[in-house]
């Protein structure tokens, strides 16, 4: 590590990041929850969707950001359907850093830990809705051929793990639609 990194990079370096365990479920609920609360575009539910995510057998990876032995961030894949079809894409999300350790580099840590678990997975690609502001960094771009219906576009973004954008129309897993 060089000095060069700023504060925040010297207080992410001190997070470990790893695959979530039985252990983690019930914190990891309440951070979710914590994490979206009283967000705008939050449906008070994602806490609900992990595990739904989870029950159903869909969620490929997930991560902890765990500090001291205190979960302090989330999240969490799933594979998408492509125009009805498994193609080795995924989605991401939820993402959640606890509302008191956000802008420390956390979710951008879990971000780049999740990604690049998904490449060994046999990835092709991986979607999120989100906001490009912070996607963007990862390389993650709205593709005008890979859609998503019933959102803004500009917040629908995908990104190439093998460098192939598909075209069609993605489908998260049922558990993101069902109300959970
Ligand atoms: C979004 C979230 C996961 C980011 O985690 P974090 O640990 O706070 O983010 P980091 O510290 O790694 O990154 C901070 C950077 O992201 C930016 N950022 C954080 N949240 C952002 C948001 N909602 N929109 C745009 N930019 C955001 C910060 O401005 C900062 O940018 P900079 O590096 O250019 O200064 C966290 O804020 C969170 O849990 N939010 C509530 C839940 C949520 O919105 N999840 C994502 C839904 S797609």
């Amino acid at each position: 590590m060089t000095g060069s990194e700023g504060p925040l990079a010297a207080k992410a370096r001190e997070i470990l990041i790893r695959d979530e365990a039985p252990q983690d479920f019930d914190a990891v609920r309440v951070l979710v929850a914590e994490a979206f609360g009283g967000r705008p575009y939050s449906n008070r539910r994602e806490h609900l969707l992990v595990d739904a995510l989870r029950d159903a057998g869909a969620m490929t990876l997930a991560l902890v950001a765990e500090d001291r032995g205190e979960v302090v961030g989330h999240v969490a894949f799933s594979p998408v359907r492509i125009d009805g079809r498994l193609r080795g894409w995924y989605g991401l999300g939820p993402l959640a850093v606890l509302p008191d350790r956000q802008g420390e580099g956390i979710g951008q840590a879990l971000v780049r830990a999740g990604l690049a678990r998904l490449a060994p997975l046999g990835a092709r690609g991986c979607v999120l809705l989100g906001d490009p502001a912070f996607y963007g960094r990862f390389g993650f771009a709205v593709q005008p051929q890979l859609r998503l219906d019933g959102v803004p576009p500009e917040y629908f973004m995908a990104l190439a793990l093998d460098g192939l954008v598909p075209a069609g129309t993605v489908a998260y897993h049922a558990a993101f639609s069902e109300g959970t």
